[in-house]
């Protein structure tokens, strides 16, 4: 395993398991056991994915160590306020079966986020947060955060893959010392990653596969991923990528793929503001 360090100093694994789209409870608790079986020591769930209480059982049911386990949870933008945020967190810890939240994240920088983060920040400085972070944040929405907050963001979780790169929110986020964290790595089996030709091909050369190359290429970037499956053949391929290393040619090829948009989800684009206002956890 390789780490990053938060910049409370806080280590966290640069592979996680993400629990997304499995809202069954014994599926979830499933996947999540096998994960920490394959020695995941991350596991990246939300209040949004309905599979807080199903992660939180995996993990005590495991018999690991709880501090060897980082669980990161979000909360979701109905309940963004100062006191909203607080009341929201300590639902997630009841689910989860514990008081206090390794990595608590922002799922989106929509609504009253600001009095959120601050509940956040309280809820930090009393210990009950190990660490707190953001996802969604595009390059000027994360500065403006960070020239604001009276603590920044120690994480801001964002999809990023070969085929939507980052590289200005990537650099926005090292230059504030927030590390990246890559929501749907594979692009969600997009755009044909898992039979690319290019991230097959490099793959080859190392005895690894397309998905494998996808990983070691954003972790060499620095980036931490979350890789989701409910296959535990593919839970275990998915980890093991840390016995090589592309070169600086192979990263300059894959880096060749971006395509500079998103093709999951367009923050830009107010129907899916509205969307996102409308969900309810
Ligand atoms: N903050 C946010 O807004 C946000 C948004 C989306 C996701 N996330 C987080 O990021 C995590 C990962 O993203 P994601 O779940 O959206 O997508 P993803 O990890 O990019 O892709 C998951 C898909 O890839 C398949 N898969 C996994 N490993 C594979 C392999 N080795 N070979 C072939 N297929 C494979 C899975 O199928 P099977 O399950 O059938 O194996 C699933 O269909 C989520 O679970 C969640 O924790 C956060």
């Amino acid at each position: 395993m390789e780490y990053r360090v938060l910049s409370n100093g806080v280590r966290m694994p640069m592979m996680g398991f993400g629990v997304f789209q499995i809202p069954d409870h014994a599926a979830a608790r499933k996947a999540t056991a096998e994960a920490l079986a394959a020695g995941y020591r991350l596991i990246d769930t939300a209040q949004a994915y309905g599979n807080e209480a199903a992660v939180g059982e995996a993990v005590r049911e495991s018999g690991i160590q709880k501090d060897e386990v980082m669980v990161t949870t979000k909360l979701w933008i109905s309940d963004f306020s100062y006191d909203g945020a607080i009341a929201a967190a300590e639902r997630s810890m009841k689910r989860l079966g514990t008081d206090r939240i390794d990595l608590l994240l922002l799922h989106q920088p929509m609504g009253d986020y600001i009095g959120a983060w601050r509940g956040l920040e309280r809820m930090y400085r009393d210990g009950r947060l190990g660490a707190i972070g953001m996802a969604n944040c595009y390059p000027h929405v994360l500065a403006d955060l960070c020239e604001t907050f009276e603590i920044p963001p120690m994480v801001n979780q964002v999809e990023m893959h070969p085929f939507f790169q980052q590289e200005l929110n990537l650099r926005t986020m090292e230059s504030y010392g927030v590390v990246p964290e890559a929501w749907g790595p594979f692009n969600e089996g997009r755009h044909g990653l898992f039979t690319d030709p290019v991230l097959t091909s490099i793959g080859e050369a190392h005895g690894k596969t397309a998905a494998q190359t996808a990983l070691r290429w954003n972790i060499q970037r620095g980036v931490v991923v979350i890789p989701k499956s409910v296959h535990g053949d593919r839970i275990r391929e998915n980890i093991d990528v840390f016995d090589f290393r592309l070169s600086e040619g192979e990263m300059e090829r894959i880096a060749a793929m971006d395509t500079g948009r998103s093709e999951i989800v367009d923050h830009f684009d107010p129907e899916w503001i509205r969307f996102l206002h409308s969900y309810r956890t």
